[in-house]
């Protein structure tokens, strides 16, 4: 098994790498998720003692985890996997998923309140918080209680914050990492939270061995935020990482030449129209994914440069995401409204400037990467974005790549893109122009570079870095 010194190897997250629906007669339908942790932890093998634990996230869930036997998932249902999945009490979990992970954490990371009515830390805040807490400590005691002597174990993200502290209490013997797979605000920022509350989730990621961060300006950021808040000095004890996970290249290249894909790429082919530039975005409908700014930004291009119209066509997939909270649902209302806006004031009969699709299809994700020209990538903030290192890696021309600086996949991609701030509507429509019109060479030479940068670190090869690095005490 590749893991460290043979040691068990264990994961913890939030949403966990198979979800469940319910069918009318109780029947349960598992469907495997994708992204990073999962190809990552595919890494390891199916024949290990390594365990995932997750939290049940709906009545799907929940079901699936009391007909579970001793705790664990059927291996059948999680492409072999060993899954345990938590069932925390609902209204704890809600309150700790919504009310704090994403309604306050996630809010900070990437610098989303609307000031100066927001952010609002009242008594309800610490209801919530306390629901974090404990939400947190089921993850630590479930861990604990799972791993073997000397395990060593990866624990995810913003939810999960309190968690390698609480761990490290129970079981000082295990190996913890913690990886944050967001963003990390500046401390003039993360000092909007009471000071308390920005002391103990500090002081949690730092109860874990090492911290890692998949860029360095966010390591860099929470190391200031640890000397704002806690004093000078990380606690010796912990150290901080950085492991920018990059695309899975073999992956990507033989699921977007699937018959699947193929039948996509037709349906969109007749939607887009003969021989039109298509600039493709593909995002969860995500406040921080800028997603109006990036449609006013192309509604601009056509504005100003009447050239476009009739030759370009905006296809962007924005895919519902944490629809319980309203600011989400407000946002995914405000993203249909401004792209039919668009296409009445500018469509004609034989064209549709914008294509807008809703509803989740990977292999149509991977249709529209294919026939992508430009890639808009311009979130106001984000931890890496993968989309960004997909479409150079699927693109059948090669594409140009229009890409925020507040991205981290900025980092490695900064250089080949065309670069721009993600509040200037202006400078985005022009950087679409110059994309669009980028000569042929360049755009393919540029593309090329942009796809091995961006598949420098492949997932597998990322989670088993953070693995030898919890081991390696110089890291
Ligand atoms: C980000 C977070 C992940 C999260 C994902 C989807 O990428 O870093 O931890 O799983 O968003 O969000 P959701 O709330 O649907 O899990």
């Amino acid at each position: 098994m590749a893991s460290t010194h043979g040691a068990q190897v264990l994961v913890a997250s939030n949403r966990g790498p198979v979800s469940y629906q319910q069918g009318e007669d109780g029947s349960l339908h598992a469907k495997r998720g994708g992204g990073g942790l999962v190809s990552g932890l595919s890494a390891i093998g199916p024949d290990t003692d390594a365990v995932w634990v997750c939290a049940a996230l709906g009545d799907g869930d929940r079901a699936a985890v009391r007909r579970a036997e001793g705790g664990l998932l059927p291996a059948g249902e999680t492409g072999g996997q060993r899954v345990r999945m938590l069932d925390i009490d609902a209204a704890v979990h809600a309150d700790a998923y919504n009310g704090i992970a994403n309604s306050v954490l996630w809010f900070v990371h990437h610098m989303l309140y609307q000031t100066p009515l927001e952010p609002v830390f009242d008594a309800e805040f610490r209801r919530q918080w306390a629901a974090y807490e404990a939400y947190n400590r089921a993850f630590a005691e479930a861990l604990a209680q799972e791993a073997a002597e000397g395990a060593a174990v990866l624990i995810q993200d913003y939810h999960l914050a309190l968690a390698p502290r609480m761990l490290r209490r129970l079981r000082p013997d295990l190996r913890i990492g913690h990886f944050s797979h967001t963003p990390w605000a500046p401390p003039e920022y993360f000092r909007l939270l009471p000071d308390d509350i920005a002391a103990e989730l500090l002081s949690g990621i730092l109860g874990a061995d090492r911290a890692a961060f998949l860029t360095q300006r966010w390591a860099d950021a929470f190391r200031d935020c640890c000397h704002a808040v806690l004093g000078p000095g990380i606690p010796a004890g912990t150290r901080l990482g950085v492991h920018g996970l990059g695309a899975d290249a073999d992956f990507l290249r033989e699921r977007s030449h699937r018959a699947d894909v193929a039948e996509r790429m037709a349906a969109l082919r007749e939607e887009i129209g003969e021989g039109r530039k298509v600039v493709v975005r593909v995002d969860r409908t995500e406040l921080s994914k800028n997603i109006v700014r990036g449609l006013l930004a192309y509604r601009q291009l056509l504005e100003d440069r009447p050239e476009w119209r009739e030759r370009v066509v905006h296809v962007a997939f924005a895919y519902p995401s944490r629809q319980d909270l309203a600011v989400y649902r407000k946002y995914t209302e405000e993203v249909q409204r401004v792209a039919e806006e668009i296409n009445a004031h500018y469509g004609t009969p034989g064209w549709t400037p914008v294509v807008l699709h809703v509803k989740d299809d990977f292999a149509r994700s991977l249709a529209a990467y294919r026939l992508a020209d430009v890639a808009l990538v311009n979130p106001i903030r984000d931890g890496m974005n993968l989309v960004a290192k997909e479409i150079p890696v699927v693109s059948d021309e090669g594409c140009a790549l229009v890409l925020s600086r507040e991205a981290g996949a900025y980092e490695e991609l900064g250089e080949d893109a065309i670069v721009v701030n993600p509040y200037d509507i202006t400078g985005t429509a022009d950087a679409l122009h110059t994309a669009l019109t980028l000569p042929p060479a360049e755009r393919a030479e540029r593309s090329k570079r942009l796809a091995s940068a961006a598949t420098a670190l492949p997932p597998a090869q990322w989670f088993l870095d953070q693995l030898h690095a919890l081991d390696d005490r110089t890291s």
